[in-house]
């Protein structure tokens, strides 16, 4: 019997997860998305070409490989035919290796109109949603309204599309949201639901499936699977940064409800994070750089966001809360990203404790938004050079060992890939 190993994030997203599961694909049978929506954009450059995925798993590049969409994923066909068509436009045939959950959650456009309302009904509270309609998705769903992709073919299916809409609408005039002036994807309202429709048809064609159950088939059979996160644990609903969080299960936990897959059967858990911190959106930030070094990240990382464009918001290392997602994930190994982003500075600082009233907190706090939390720093050298030559683990700079090595003391996990580059091939393997 084989597992499934996960690869997910270890910060606030935006990791380098897609460049990571692109790389390791070649290695398993099944890619598996398991949380989340399109409220991710996971990247991946090789060839010279550059692909940003929202929906469909980072497997798609290797046509032997099948790329799945678990039940625990929300999914906008809208969105869902963009990227297809994207990959169709670049040469590829992403429809014979993508299946689909029939358990999975669909995001209606109401869901994306509720979004924008609730976000600015909160004012300056607002979480800095991706307004994809995330939270109201997985609302209905855990509320038991929700529509599963199973329903699509089902008589009966747009009525109980139009009894979600009316209902939704209903809020959405309570809460004196003026929707008509609202946009989603540059469209209209009514533009955007014909589109939505177009796209319900055009899923018919998809593959869709029982995932749960061809999953641990596939498992039985000795394939191999590799589940891949999306956001970050520090975007977990439940231990994240509350309530500037996603609303799904992040962690490796999700694995198991998000496809079906029992607990004795997760294998390795390989967790990213970046050589520094970003975050984009609100919520507490202990590392944040509010000055040039932030800048210097900020544009030597093109820290954008993948998915909204929005700047990102860029600090240092952050080792409590890389412990605490340690420990939330049951890491086995380490996958350090954008290293090369680091080159430009001589010194380096690693938040190395929070410090709350002159004593350094041994737990990680239930409020990181805590005024009287303080980050303690560790000021390293940095190595100050450009890596491009670098093809190995063998020939990183002294300084850069160094930094991995110190990292890898206070965590109590090896760093066994580090990442200098967007490319597939700027990847020190150890
Ligand atoms: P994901 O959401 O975790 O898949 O990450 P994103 O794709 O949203 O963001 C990661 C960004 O960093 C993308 O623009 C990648 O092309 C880029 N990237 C990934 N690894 C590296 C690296 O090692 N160095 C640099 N400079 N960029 C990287
Ligand atoms: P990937 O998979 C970074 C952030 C949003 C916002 C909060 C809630 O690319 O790493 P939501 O749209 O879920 O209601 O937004 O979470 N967020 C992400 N930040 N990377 C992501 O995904 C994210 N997905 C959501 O910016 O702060
Ligand atoms: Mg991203």
């Amino acid at each position: 019997m084989t597992k499934v190993d996960v690869i997910l994030g270890l910060q606030w997203g935006d990791e380098g997860k897609g460049k990571i599961v692109d790389v390791f694909t070649p290695r398993y049978d099944i890619i598996a998305r398991f949380q989340g929506g399109p409220n991710a954009g996971h990247t991946i450059i090789f060839d010279g070409k550059k692909f940003v995925l929202h929906t469909i798993p980072s497997g798609i590049f290797h046509k032997e490989t099948l790329n799945v969409i678990g039940n625990g994923v929300i999914i906008d066909p809208f969105i869902l035919f963009k990227e297809i068509d994207n990959l169709v436009a670049a040469g590829m045939t992403p429809g014979d290796n993508l299946l689909v959950s029939t358990r999975a959650h669909l995001i209606i456009p109401t869901h994306r109109l509720l979004d924008a309302a609730l976000e600015s009904a909160k004012g300056n509270a607002k979480i800095g949603s991706t307004l994809k309609g995330i939270g109201p998705t997985y609302t209905d769903k855990y509320g038991r309204n929700g529509l599963r992709v199973g329903l699509i073919s089902e008589p009966g299916f747009t009525e109980r599309y139009n009894q979600l809409k009316s209902e939704h609408l209903e809020v959405i005039m309570n809460m004196g949201f003026d929707f008509s002036l609202h946009k989603l994807d540059g469209l209209s309202f009514e533009a955007y639901e014909a589109k939505w429709f177009e796209s319900i048809e055009r899923m018919k064609g998809l593959k869709i499936i029982d995932s749960e159950s061809f999953l641990n088939a596939c498992l039985d059979k000795g394939q191999t699977v590799l589940a891949e996160g999306a956001q970050g644990t520090m975007l977990d609903v439940d231990f994240g940064s509350y309530p500037f969080v996603t609303s799904s299960n992040t962690i490796t936990a999700g694995v198991c409800s998000g496809l079906g897959i029992s607990p004795h059967r997760v294998g390795k858990v390989y967790g990213i994070f970046k050589a520094y911190c970003t975050r984009v959106g609100s919520g507490p930030f202990p590392t944040e750089l509010h000055d040039d070094h932030g800048e210097k990240l900020r544009v030597g990382g093109n820290e954008f966001g993948s998915t909204t464009g929005r700047p990102r918001r860029c600090g240092w290392l952050d080792l409590p809360a890389l412990r605490y997602s340690i420990m939330l994930n049951g890491v086995d190994s380490l996958i350090m990203m954008k290293a090369d982003v680091l080159n430009p500075f001589p010194t380096i600082d690693i938040c190395t404790g929070y410090v709350k009233n002159g004593a350094l907190l041994d737990n990680f706090p239930f409020e990181l938004s805590d005024e009287n939390i303080h980050p303690a720093y560790k000021t390293m050298t940095g190595w100050h050079t450009s890596l491009d030559q670098c093809t190995s683990h063998a020939s990183i700079p002294g300084a850069l060992a160094d930094y991995i090595r110190y990292i890898e003391n206070e965590v109590g996990l090896p760093i066994d890939i580090v990442s200098i580059g967007p490319d597939r091939l700027q990847t020190l393997l150890r």
